[in-house]
């Protein structure tokens, strides 16, 4: 029959349907045929449904040229914990009587998934809404394809308890693949290898799966590890002095990823409500001109205009820059070691030259949350000109202050011991007036004021 050269003109659907069709009256015959009680008689709705549906090789062309596979393992969806519902459950618009109709045009697969995944909202709400609240929602908004919707997660005709929480089936590994592999080999990543039964983190318990945020929104998901691990401020103070500023000014996968290159990150932010400045803001589009005209980045004279052409827009406060250092991509964010390994040398960052200070980027965080980055040359930590702008950041040694490079060598190889060394190196920056000079007066704090380390839950 499929050899037949009359039927390879007919339309695959038709094609279908009337495979379909003859797959239906089968069914019906067998019923017919066979000695049955009066129960049997009449097959569930599912088993209906699944008469034409569980064919492999079934599918319909779409507006868009592409095909969308009609094939439903009935096997695997007895499996599913879904099978209770039924086909109509979730398709409660099929109409047996009408079905398949003639003529349903879908114009994409990804428009009939984000349809249909309405339906998920009848039973699973609390779900529905916390995914709204997501990033991944916000994208699926502006029409962002890659960006997941319930079924991208989780596949309806599928769905078995528990998997979606499993580190091997973990869903997040389907897109963010870099940062998987790189998860995978991180200690928290061995320990959940090593036994299910560990409580060290997969993706879900950092991100959450459902409501997760951008990272621009100040420390992210850092605050998810003061969940399990506590008084972490005084576990670090002990060697590091002033570890609340180091927290806020330097990532906990800055030190806790050793291999991974460090960057500096300037975010610019509104002084007056210090919130992340939205790239509609006026002037923002000037970035992207810059650093696309200059391949070393933009330098520090552009960018004091840009901030002053800003600055003069009025919209809003002041914008400042907030700096930050970090792990320099995402994947790098999630090599964590284990103690042993991480970086306590503070040369690392306070020596002329380090490497971290010299890589810098300025981040503008899109209207849906994500940070976009562009390249600023490393000068603008050193240059006079910005000064102004960077000033709510700047390491000891790793950038411009000569004069503390010496005084913290002496405090580290002095044999000063750390706790004497901060408190005059501290004293000498509010002399000088150098401590945390903020424009405007202002100091953009990351942490709105609950955000303090060591003060969330202790579940581990
Ligand atoms: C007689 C065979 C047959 C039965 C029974 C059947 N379907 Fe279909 N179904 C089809 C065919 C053929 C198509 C493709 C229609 C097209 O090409 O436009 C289809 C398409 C669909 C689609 C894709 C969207 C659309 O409307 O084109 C869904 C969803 C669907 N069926 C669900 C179901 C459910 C749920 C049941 C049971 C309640 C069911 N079907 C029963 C043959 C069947
Ligand atoms: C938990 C809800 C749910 C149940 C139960 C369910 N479906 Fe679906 N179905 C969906 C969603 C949502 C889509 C849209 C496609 C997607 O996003 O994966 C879909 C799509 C389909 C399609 C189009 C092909 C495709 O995969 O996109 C067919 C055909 C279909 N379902 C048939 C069935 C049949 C037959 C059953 C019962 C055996 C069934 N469905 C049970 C939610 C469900
Ligand atoms: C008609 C109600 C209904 C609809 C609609 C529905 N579900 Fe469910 N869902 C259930 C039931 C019932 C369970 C099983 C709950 C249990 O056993 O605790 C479940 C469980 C789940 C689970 C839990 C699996 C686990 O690990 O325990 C996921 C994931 C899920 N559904 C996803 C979806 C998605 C995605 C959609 C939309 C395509 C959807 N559901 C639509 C009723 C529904
Ligand atoms: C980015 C991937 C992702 C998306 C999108 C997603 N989920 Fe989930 N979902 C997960 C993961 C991972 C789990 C595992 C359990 C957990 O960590 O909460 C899960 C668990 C669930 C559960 C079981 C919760 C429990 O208490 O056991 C339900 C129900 C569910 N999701 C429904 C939905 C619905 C409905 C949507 C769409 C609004 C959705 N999910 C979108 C990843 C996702
Ligand atoms: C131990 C906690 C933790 C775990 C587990 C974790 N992450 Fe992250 N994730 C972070 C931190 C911290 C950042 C960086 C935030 C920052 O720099 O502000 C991050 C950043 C990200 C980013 C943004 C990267 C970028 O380019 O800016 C993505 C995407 C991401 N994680 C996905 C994942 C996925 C997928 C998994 C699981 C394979 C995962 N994360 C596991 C803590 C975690
Ligand atoms: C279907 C693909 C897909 C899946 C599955 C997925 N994501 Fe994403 N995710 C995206 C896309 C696309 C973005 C936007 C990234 C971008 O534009 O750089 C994103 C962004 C993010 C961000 C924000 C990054 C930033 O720049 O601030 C985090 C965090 C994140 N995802 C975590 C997760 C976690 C955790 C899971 C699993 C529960 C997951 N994602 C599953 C596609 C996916
Ligand atoms: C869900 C709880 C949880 C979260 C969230 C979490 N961790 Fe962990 N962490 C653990 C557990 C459990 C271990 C021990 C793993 C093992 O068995 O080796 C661990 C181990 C560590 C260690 C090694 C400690 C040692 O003694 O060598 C470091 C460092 C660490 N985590 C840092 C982080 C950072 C940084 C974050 C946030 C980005 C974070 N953790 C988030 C549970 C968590
Ligand atoms: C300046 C570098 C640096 C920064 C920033 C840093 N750590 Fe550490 N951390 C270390 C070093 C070095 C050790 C090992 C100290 C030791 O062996 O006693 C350590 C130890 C730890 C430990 C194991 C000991 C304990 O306190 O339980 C955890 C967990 C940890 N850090 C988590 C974090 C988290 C979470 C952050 C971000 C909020 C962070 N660290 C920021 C360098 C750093
Ligand atoms: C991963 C990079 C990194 C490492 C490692 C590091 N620091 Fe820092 N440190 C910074 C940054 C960045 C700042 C500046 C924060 C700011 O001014 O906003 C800073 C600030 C300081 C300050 C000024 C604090 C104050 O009270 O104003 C002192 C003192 C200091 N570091 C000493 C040390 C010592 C001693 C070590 C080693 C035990 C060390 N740091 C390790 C990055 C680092």
């Amino acid at each position: 029959m499929v050899g037949c050269s009359t039927l390879r003109k007919v339309p695959r659907a038709s094609l279908y349907n009337g495979l379909a069709i003859v797959a239906a009256a089968l069914v019906l015959l067998a019923t017919a045929v066979l000695p049955v009680s009066a129960e049997d008689a009449a097959p569930s709705v599912s088993d209906q449904c699944l008469g034409c549906h569980g064919s492999d090789g079934m599918e319909k062309t779409l507006q868009d040229g592409a095909t969308l596979k009609l094939h439903i393992p009935g096997d695997i969806f007895a499996k599913s914990v879904h099978s209770s519902i039924g086909c109509t459950g979730c398709h409660s618009d099929v109409d047996l009587a009408s079905h398949p109709p003639a003529d349903k045009e879908i114009p994409s697969a990804r428009g009939f998934s984000i349809t249909m995944t309405q339906i998920c909202s009848g039973c699973h709400a609390d779900k529905f809404e916390q995914w709204q609240s997501s990033i991944h929602a916000a994208l699926v908004r502006s029409s962002n394809p890659a960006a997941p919707i319930c079924t991208d997660c989780h596949n309806p005709h599928a769905v078995i308890k528990g998997a979606a929480a499993s580190i091997e089936q973990i869903p997040c590994k389907k897109c963010h693949t870099d940062i998987y592999t790189a998860y995978l080999g991180s200690m928290h990543g061995k320990a959940r290898l090593k036994s299910a039964d560990s409580f060290a983190p997969i993706c879900t318990d950092c991100h959450s799966a459902h409501a997760v945020q951008p990272t621009s929104l100040g420390q992210g998901p850092d605050a998810a590890c003061s969940g399990c691990h506590a008084d972490l401020l005084e576990s670090h103070q002990k060697w590091l002095p002033n570890a609340a500023l180091h927290f806020e000014a330097v990532s906990c996968p800055a030190c806790h990823a050793p291999k991974a290159k460090r960057k500096v990150d300037l975010m610019l932010f509104d002084s007056k409500d210090a919130q992340p400045l939205g790239s509609e803001q006026v002037g923002v589009p000037l970035f992207e001109a810059s650093s696309k005209s200059d391949s070393k980045g933009i330098d520090a004279q552009t960018l004091a205009t840009l901030l002053q052409t800003l600055n003069r827009s009025g919209i809003s406060g002041k914008t400042v820059l907030r700096g930050r250092l970090e792990a320099a991509t995402g994947p790098e964010s999630h090599m964590l070691t284990d103690k042993s390994q991480a970086i306590s040398d503070c040369r690392t960052c306070h020596s002329s030259g380090s490497q971290p200070f010299q890589s810098v980027t300025i981040s503008v965080v899109e209207p849906q949350g994500q940070r976009v980055g562009y390249d600023v040359n490393s000068d603008v930590l050193n240059s006079v000109v910005s000064v102004e702008s960077v000033g709510g950041f700047y390491a000891i040694g790793g950038t411009r202050i000569k004069l503390l490079d010496i005084l913290l060598a002496l405090a580290i190889l002095g044999g000063v011991g750390f706790a004497v060394g901060h408190l005059i190196l501290g004293w000498i920056f509010k002399y000088l007036g150098l401590y945390h000079p903020a424009i405007g007066g202002h100091r953009v704090d990351l942490h709105d004021p609950p955000g303090d380390e060591g003060q969330g839950p202790k579940s581990a």
